[in-house]
């Protein structure tokens, strides 16, 4: 049932040379497997279909994307101008593939502003290519040193033994293969705190039940999953010291899109006197949205509510209702926990100082 440990940081995305090749997250936990994105049609359906899920390890996965784009041009001979029209084709396609996390839209920028730069500069196109790649190695490396320091400034605020509450996947399977909110628990474990972890299943494609609860065992740290409506029982019990959960973009003001089901338990760890904490690197805030209002969010195909696995749990006939995420206000924020340390509102104020 529970596959082979994994060398920590997770293997969630590499480049093979030829494709990029991604630890595929809709098999998990049953088997352990791999899927190599041969072309950008391949490695687009991968992302929408969450073969590789998490607003890290998505925009870390089309960086790659974009060198795999610029090689399969030179591989079919295109000149300078054929292989920058392919270039802004993928990135468009790529682009497109989920519209929440704001990862997704600065490492496509960040990567093709690399093979800009390198044109402009005069680069052949051997040397754009080499200048892609290493953008998004980059792009990667510095994803896991932020969730190393994201890590050791959230475990902080823990005490030394403890539970935690989280929802979806925000650890090494969500990014370059370190963690967000559980890379706080990583961390806290390493400086010797005992941390227990409360997942919420995550209806409706159990990222918590199938990912969380896997790769806290694989790293063993004791996890206890949990129906998502059961989170009101144990927070009213005084079971958790913290909830602790990932994003997929913060706005200017502070307001968190991340996995529907995150804004009720920022509400409920409110009306209890639980600190809500928002794990997240800086290249998931979006300066330039003002308001939660203002995200857009992903309409899921209704199918994933009506059943799991091929089965199917609703009458047919009636409708379904999928937001992939939801917005927590500014507000219900305790703290936001950067690569740059523990943020306090006015996040107006504190997300802006660079
Ligand atoms: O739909 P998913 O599985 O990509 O949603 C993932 C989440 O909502 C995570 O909490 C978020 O991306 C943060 S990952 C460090």
């Amino acid at each position: 049932m529970n596959p082979t440990r994994l060398p920590f940081p997770f293997p969630v995305v590499t480049w093979t040379g030829a494709a990029v090749r991604l630890l595929d997250q809709t098999r998990l936990p049953r088997e352990l497997g791999f899927l190599d994105c041969c072309t950008i049609a391949e490695l687009g359906a991968a992302i929408r279909a969450l073969v590789v899920r998490g607003a890290p390890a998505i925009g870390i996965a089309a960086g790659y994307g974009l060198a795999l784009s610029w090689r399969l041009g030179r591989e079919a001979g295109e000149d300078p101008p054929r292989l920058a029209d392919r270039l802004a084709r993928d990135h468009d396609a790529l682009a497109a593939t989920r519209p929440t996390a704001v990862n997704l839209f600065w490492a496509l920028r960040r990567v093709r502003g690399a093979a800009a730069a390198a044109l402009a500069a005069g680069a052949d196109p051997a040397r754009v290519g080499e200048a892609l790649l290493a953008e998004a190695r980059a792009v990667h490396d510095e994803d896991v040193a932020m969730g190393r320091a994201i890590g050791q400034a959230g475990q902080a605020l823990l005490p030394p033994a403890g539970s935690v509450l989280t929802h979806c996947n925000a650890g090494a399977l969500a990014t370059g293969g370190y963690g967000t909110a559980l890379g706080i628990v990583y961390a806290a474990w390493q400086a010797g705190k005992r941390i227990a972890v409360f997942a919420d299943e995550t209806r409706p494609l159990l990222q918590g039940a199938r990912l969380t609860a896997w790769e806290l065992q694989n790293q063993g740290v004791p996890v206890t999953v949990l129906a998502d409506s059961a989170a009101a029982t144990l927070l009213r019990q005084g079971r958790v010291d913290a909830v602790v959960t990932g994003a997929d973009r913060i706005t200017a003001g502070g307001d968190v899109a991340n996995k529907v089901g995150t804004y009720p338990l920022a509400v409920l760890a409110r009306r209890h006197g639980v600190p809500f904490y928002v794990a997240a690197p800086s290249s998931t805030v979006d300066l330039e949205t003002a308001r939660g209002e203002d995200i857009m969010i992903e309409a899921r195909d209704p199918e994933e509510v009506h059943g799991f696995g091929g089965l199917r749990t609703t009458p047919q006939g009636v409708a379904a209702f999928n937001p992939a995420f939801d917005v927590t206000p500014a507000e219900l924020v305790t703290a936001i926990v950067t690569e740059r340390g523990v943020l306090r509102p006015p996040y107006g104020q504190s997300l802006a100082i660079p």
